[in-house]
């Protein structure tokens, strides 16, 4: 075996190595446990899935409504319209609004603090909103906590203007007590303390103390007959301290409802998924651009939920039978709907119900009946459908023309639907995670493989054999970088400048900055320090994995280029010379100095201009710049002596 086929299974390895990591999430995404704990059978034949108008209520979901000094003012003007119109017509017991309840961006969108006046038109709104439904479940999101130091400081106008910041600064348990039941929704605050402004203030962190005040809750809601978990961030984004899987703090609890992903720019617009502990995790589009909402509704301790956007009439919702997809056995009284003698659905609508026509498998089984308020019933049997997966499909007809249809799977054995994989994938890697190994990994091939070229004296042995015929494209080309990269190890001012300079990535500071107003910081990879508090690095290792990609990686390859035309010599025309040299050359170092202009020193004041990194990348280009082009010159000149 040559060394350079050595050095290349290596690397083959470590990045087999970092697959095998993440593939163990990958696993935990496949797994989805079935019953958590039997109910008792009592009262799962009792009471009785009907005609009647009992054990049910519903609510609202809202998330990232984002109310803006700068942008959008529809944001609020929607949200009212949003509350006359719907709130009025569908009466819910309450609404959670999962957190960024105001922006606070700048104008730029790079700058970020607390707007006093962003939160009084929150608080204006909601006190229209609150005329239909008093019970508001608000909770703060990481736009709510740019540029707050402490809870409690003057900054932080949750405290002030929301629903529940007053009596509850951070997290809280609320219980909603029915006739027929208790149900109790935990809301868990995760926002950084303190909070920095954006962007470093992307995930979330839960504390000890944080865990264990939402842990009693969790304790002390035992008898309740459902747990509701309110959060803001998706829990593959919140990092604990101590490592406490966060899915193990809310086990127990039928559902997460969190927000913060909006829709991903529109790439997914649905993310849910159903963890090992049988909780599933619900992600809500955004208010700000997209004017999603959800409504959920227990019916006989069975959820359901359906997402809308504003401006969509009527909406349907079935509570029995339940979405084959969303079935959280053991969770749930779903053993209910065997014994169920009705299908029972929800319709919403400002005007009347014309027509409600079901279909099972395609197959008309009656129109839907009502009964009182917003419920419909059409009677079923459903011994017919014991076994697999059956679709369930209702279209309704309403006296102001609008026509819905709600198609969904069910199955009265237990078989369920998957998750697309996609949403699955967001919800349940765990982002920190997987921004640390890229990182370590991309830093660790960097250094290994300077080092081994360092200490190769002929490039030569290194080569892979570019033999084998479909391949030799690609060794062909393997092998005249790996000669470049090696032209640039074997010029010992480079190979220390450039070894020195990624470990500084990981490991220096990277820039000073006014982290929070009035709040000096300093910000490693690794963590970020403001004053005595320490807050974890997670972000930040994906600026790391981006600083590499857009610079160590790109200088490192010019280097070579630019060496091996030095050396050689050999197109001296000064068309061919700027094309690959001036402008390569020039794009790094613009690019750099941009960034070194623009992105720091705009969410974090002047002081963070002299970073290290970004600053530095731009000084560094111009010293290897000229150490490469001396160095290859000197061995053009030597190779013509001899
Ligand atoms: C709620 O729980 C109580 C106690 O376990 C039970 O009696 C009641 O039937 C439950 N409510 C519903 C709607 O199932």
């Amino acid at each position: 075996m040559s060394l350079g086929t050595k050095l290349l299974v290596i690397i083959l390895l470590l990045l087999l190595g970092l697959i095998v990591h993440l593939a163990y999430f990958f696993t935990v995404i496949g797994v989805e446990s079935s019953a958590v704990s039997e109910r008792n059978s009592d009262d799962v034949e009792n009471p009785r899935l009907g005609s009647i108008h009992s054990h049910l209520f519903w609510f609202v979901q809202i998330t990232d409504i984002h109310i803006s000094m700068y942008f959008d003012p529809g944001r609020a003007t929607d949200l009212i319209r949003f509350c006359d119109e719907y709130l009025h017509v569908i009466q819910p017991d309450l609404v959670v609004a999962s957190g960024d309840l105001t922006d606070g961006k700048f104008a730029d969108h790079r700058g970020s603090g607390q707007y006093d006046q962003e939160w009084k038109r929150y608080h204006e709104v909601v006190s229209v909103c609150r005329k239909y439904t008093p019970t508001w479940l608000d909770l703060r999101g990481n736009h709510d906590s740019f540029d707050v130091p402490t809870v409690n400081n003057p900054n932080d106008f949750y405290r002030k203007y929301s629903v529940q910041g007053p009596e509850h600064p951070v997290s809280y348990s609320y219980t909603h007590q029915k006739p027929f039941g208790n149900y109790t929704f935990i809301a868990m605050d995760a926002c950084l303390e303190p909070g920095p402004k954006r962007p470093f203030n992307f995930f979330g962190y839960l504390n000890s103390k944080q865990r264990q005040l939402v842990e009693q809750y969790r304790e002390a809601a035992r008898g309740s007959n459902m747990t509701f978990w309110l959060g803001h961030y998706p829990t593959s984004t919140i990092l604990t301290e101590g490592g406490h899987p966060v899915r193990d703090v809310m086990s127990g609890g039928i559902a997460y409802l969190c927000g913060h992903l909006h829709t991903l720019g529109g790439v997914v617009s649905q993310m849910y998924t159903r963890h090992k502990t049988g909780t599933l995790e619900l992600e809500l589009g955004d208010w700000r651009d997209n004017r999603r909402f959800r409504v959920l509704a227990v019916d006989h301790d069975i959820l359901s939920f359906t997402d809308a956007v504003l401006g969509t009439w009527p909406i349907i919702l079935i509570t029995n039978p339940k979405s084959a997809t969303y079935v959280t056995a053991g969770l749930e009284a779903t053993e209910r709907t065997q014994h169920s003698t009705h299908i029972r659905f929800l319709i919403f609508t400002p005007g009347s119900v014309n027509n409600a026509e079901v279909y099972i498998d395609d197959i008309n089984i009656g129109k839907g009946r009502h009964v009182e308020g917003s419920l419909y019933v059409t009677p079923w049997d459903p011994s017919k459908y014991t076994t697999g997966i059956h679709s369930l499909r209702i279209v309704v007809q309403d006296s102001l023309q609008n026509r819905q249809t709600v198609e969904q799977p069910f199955s009265l054995d237990g078989s369920r639907d998957r998750f697309p994989l996609m949403s699955r994938l967001i919800l349940m890697v765990d982002w920190f995670d997987m921004g640390y190994c890229l990182f370590i990994f991309l830093v660790f091939v960097y250094v290994m493989v300077l080092f081994l070229l360092w200490r190769c004296n002929n490039v030569r042995v290194l080569y892979v054999p570019d033999s084998i015929p479909f391949l030799r494209p690609f060794l062909v080309f393997f092998n005249r970088w790996l000669y470049r990269t090696w032209l640039v190890a074997r010029t010992r001012s480079l190979y220390f400048l450039l070894t020195g300079f990624i470990l500084y990535i990981a490991i220096g500071p990277w820039f000073v900055g006014e982290m929070l107003t009035g709040h000096t910081g300093v910000v490693f990879v690794w963590g970020i320090y403001i004053g005595r508090d320490f807050l974890p690095g997670t972000l930040t290792y994906y600026y790391g994995i981006g600083h590499i990609v857009i610079f160590n990686v790109p200088v490192l390859m010019f280097l070579g280029y630019m060496m091996q035309y030095w050396k050689e010599q050999r197109n001296k025309h000064w068309l061919y010379r700027l094309r690959h040299i001036y402008i390569p050359f020039s794009v790094i170092v613009l690019l750099q100095a941009y960034l070194t202009k623009k992105d720091f020193p705009a969410a974090y004041g002047p002081k963070s201009l002299l970073s290290p990194v970004r600053l530095g990348s731009v000084l560094l280009t111009f010293l290897l710049y000229h150490l490469g082009k001396n160095n290859a010159i000197k061995l053009h000149d030597s190779s013509h002596r001899s």
